[in-house]
């Protein structure tokens, strides 16, 4: 007998991820024996740094195996703190209470973890999140499992979710609105002016603005000295910054450590209050050992592999570039998100099949979007697969 009749309708609503339903279809023809070349995963393809694995070795020789505080081990929590101070002029305390007017920190199961918490600490039945259109495939769904409504910020063709977008959506049901920069899947870096604007918005309503800053260090150098040389984030508003501004970090896209389950989230003391309740009945604490490694990952350098990375973007915008014409230029992450031409007139979903066929693993811009317009190519596999890959993309996309 079917046990359906327990799953809530929101849980049962859910669509298992699409990235997770192409790579299973992916899984089956390589177990056919077919080699793919999996341009779908975001997930690096660098060799996590030695001097970061042995750090989490010896932190389990070390015995840190236990529980950790909900807040985060102050190793990391003190790691995490002296990056922020000249980043942001952020200081959360270390440890114990935070001072009014003073920014929180807590050490989360990944970016989602942050991100679920985030969430969930502002969301109630009837409340709406503006989150922008292409998303993370996290974003609406964490929002309807909180009983709120996303509301698409249609951010096409350039990708920015700037306050002018966001404003037309704000209602006095509205209680965040979440931004990605870079983004996923379009890699698209906003300015430090579109920022500021959209905190003081957030500010004007007094709503929260969560920033997604997954890809903070994976953000290029040329996009970097566009933004004044150093990486645009709201928190350094000078309206709404401080005040109304939510960071959350990770550690699994800079250092090749996405199994790790780590990242952060700093920002105004109540929400992180509320947060780190929230922590202490779900997921705890993050992984413990994990937490005394990443400390030590902070000071890796990860430039030239970034620099790699900048270059393998070029190699996707030299193949696909010519045939799908106006592709707008990542400065970060190690996505492109490219237009099918209209004159082809298949949807991404299509695409992803006619690819499939020929052994390679693109993402249809549906699983990001209300439309399925695009289709994302990660440059996660190494340079002459890419050429390979983009180039096939492109023989189909000429028809
Ligand atoms: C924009 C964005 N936010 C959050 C995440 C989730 O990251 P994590 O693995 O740290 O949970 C991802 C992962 O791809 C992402 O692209």
């Amino acid at each position: 007998m079917s046990l359906l009749h327990l799953v809530p309708k929101s849980v049962a609503a859910v669509n298992g991820s699409g990235i997770r339903q192409i790579f299973d279809r992916a899984a089956k023809l390589r177990r056919e024996g077919r080699s793919l070349i999996n341009m779908g995963i975001g997930q690096p393809d660098f060799p996590v740094p030695a001097a970061v694995k042995a750090a989490a070795c010896q932190a389990i020789v070390d015995d840190h195996n236990g529980y950790a505080d909900s807040a985060g081990v102050d190793v990391l929590r003190a790691a995490i703190i002296a990056h922020l101070k000249p980043e942001l002029g952020w200081a959360p305390p270390l440890a114990g209470p935070i001072a009014e007017g003073q920014p929180g920190l807590l050490v989360t199961s990944g970016t989602s973890g942050a991100l679920w918490l985030a969430i969930n600490a502002v969301t109630e039945q009837g409340d709406e999140v503006i989150i922008p259109d292409p998303y993370f495939v996290l974003y609406p769904q964490a929002v309807k499992l909180a009983g709120g409504t996303p509301i698409y910020c249609d951010t096409y063709p350039d990708f920015a979710m700037t306050a002018e977008r966001v404003a037309k959506l704000i209602t006095p049901r509205t209680k965040a609105v979440l931004v990605a920069s870079p983004g996923n899947p379009s890699g698209v870096v906003m300015n430090q002016p579109q920022l500021d604007a959209l905190a003081a918005l957030c500010a004007k309503h007094n709503i929260l603005l969560i920033s997604d800053e997954i890809y903070d260090t994976f953000t290029y150098a040329d996009a970097i000295a566009a933004c004044g040389g150093r990486y645009a984030t709201p928190a350094r508003a000078p309206v709404g910054g401080a005040t109304h501004t939510l960071v959350v970090r990770g550690f699994g896209k800079t250092y090749g450590i996405t199994g790790w389950r780590l990242g952060y989230a700093a920002g105004p003391k109540v929400i992180i209050e509320q947060m780190t309740k929230l922590q202490q009945y779900s997921f705890v604490c993050a992984p413990t050992p994990l937490q005394h490694a990443a400390a030590a990952a902070m000071s890796t350098d990860m430039t030239a592999t970034i620099q790699r990375y900048s270059d393998r973007r070029q190699i996707v915008l030299d193949t696909l570039g010519p045939v799908c014409g106006d592709i707008v230029r990542p400065g970060g992450a190690f996505y492109v998100f490219a237009p099918i031409p209209s004159k082809l007139g298949i949807t991404g979903a299509q695409l992803v099949n006619r690819a499939m066929e020929r052994d390679v693993v693109i993402i249809n811009g549906g699983v990001f979007s209300l439309r399925d317009t695009h289709f994302r190519v990660s440059y996660t596999v190494a340079e002459a697969h890419l050429r390979a890959g983009c180039q096939t993309v492109a023989a189909i996309l000429k028809g």
